[in-house]
């Protein structure tokens, strides 16, 4: 079951990918199915800040933003309004994410 398209833009630059997703798989899943680097620290239980992402389009469509995840992304390395932890951001109804990725050889913890 395919219900949601992922955009995957990057801030180094890379060119952009779009991926389908299935209910239930976070952001981070799709990236890492797909060979887009991500870092995942924690192994994707919101126990680190290095899957952190930029939530370009689409998040009215996630889950709530958890204090814990909070947290997490104030430690995150240039958390911005729309920051999110990509392992939390699980794909919950058929829908179009946009999702910049920071660059990947600097990170929070
Ligand atoms: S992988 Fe650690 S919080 Fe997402």
């Amino acid at each position: 079951m395919q219900v949601a398209n992922i955009t995957f833009q990057f801030q180094d630059g890379q060119p952009a990918q779009t991926h389908v997703a299935a209910q239930g798989e976070s952001v981070l899943d799709v990236a890492l199915n797909n060979g887009i680097q991500l870092q995942h620290n924690c192994g994707g239980v919101c126990g680190c800040s290095t899957c952190h992402v930029y939530v370009v389009k689409g998040e009215d469509y996630l889950p709530e933003i958890s204090d814990k995840e909070e947290d997490f992304i104030d430690r995150a390395v240039n958390p911005r309004i729309n920051s999110r932890l990509a392992c939390q951001c699980v794909v919950q109804t058929s829908q179009e994410l946009v999702i910049l990725v920071p660059p990947q050889d600097f990170l929070g913890h």
